[in-house]
């Protein structure tokens, strides 16, 4: 019976991606789509299981994303997966999380290289621990030369600190004397965050229902437009990515200018 009722569920998700799909515009894509991937832990909480099942009940939900940038030719994918902050929870949850990142990446590695699709590190990867920290180097090494798609893996991951590290790295360059003060400006901070190559994020979905940016690009986002999902992380699939994308070709972006209408 629960495996009656899993067909009929994939199903219909199947069916509802296809009507939200006919429902964009194909000529505005967003190029740069960011997730914080929120509400694991009260996915498990409602089902009475301990909160590291709601982390392993996420990985569908990548997986779905992952496919439904492909099916758009998004070309940047980034996925808040653990922030600097993180490391304060249980040690039981943090230790459950570094391997479960690991297992799965491992297992979908073999996919994601015949998809053509970059895996990146966005974060501090040599404070994550050793194991965990190899699977993502190999990983990064093996789909390097791919240019499909770019899942760009927030790990260790803290918007401040990123811009902290910018920070130092110029103020080092000013001290050896390989730049001026003076030269030091928005376009330098940019060019020293971790992936300064990617383009700034156009749109930043949450799910879980939380209006906050909890330090994810902090920097980036300056013009993103945000969209808030009410439903937990596990339970968002191809058709919610689909309409939140819906909602962002209906925002009008200003950058601050005027519009026409205006
Ligand atoms: C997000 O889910 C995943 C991580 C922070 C790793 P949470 O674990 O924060 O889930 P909630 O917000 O407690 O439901
Ligand atoms: C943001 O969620 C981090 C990830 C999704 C990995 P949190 O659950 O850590 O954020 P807060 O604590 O609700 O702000
Ligand atoms: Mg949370």
């Amino acid at each position: 019976m629960a495996k009656t009722d899993g067909i009929l569920r994939s199903g219909i998700e199947k069916l509802r991606a296809e009507i939200a799909l006919k429902k964009l515009d194909r000529e505005r894509i967003p190029a740069h789509v960011a997730v914080i991937m929120d509400g694991n832990g009260r996915w498990a909480k409602r089902r009475g299981l301990p909160r590291i099942d709601g982390h392993k009940a996420g990985a569908d939900s990548l997986r779905s994303v992952v496919i439904g940038c492909t099916d758009l030719a998004i070309r940047y994918l980034t996925a808040y997966t653990f922030s600097s902050e993180n490391w304060q929870r249980p040690t039981d949850e943090v230790s459950g999380l570094m391997e479960l990142f690991r297992e799965q990446l491992e297992r979908e590695i073999d996919e994601l290289d015949g998809e053509r699709i970059r895996v990146r590190v966005l974060g501090r990867l040599d404070e994550v621990p050793a194991e965990t920290r190899a699977s993502f180097e190999s990983a990064m090494e093996r789909t390097a030369h791919h240019e499909r798609l770019q899942l760009i893996l927030a790990l260790n991951y803290g918007g401040r600190l990123e811009i902290a590290d910018a920070a130092r790295r110029l103020a080092q360059e000013a001290v050896s004397g390989s730049r001026t003060v003076e030269s030091i400006d928005a376009d330098a901070v940019a060019s020293r965050l971790y992936a300064p190559d990617v383009p700034d994020p156009d749109l930043v979905i949450r799910t879980g229902g939380n209006l906050r940016i909890s330090n994810y690009l902090l920097w980036q986002s300056a013009y993103a437009e945000m969209c808030v999902v009410e439903k937990l992380w596990p339970d968002f699939r191809r058709s919610d990515f689909f309409r939140a994308l819906t909602e962002f070709q209906h925002r009008e972006r200003r950058f601050g200018r005027l519009t026409s209408e205006d």
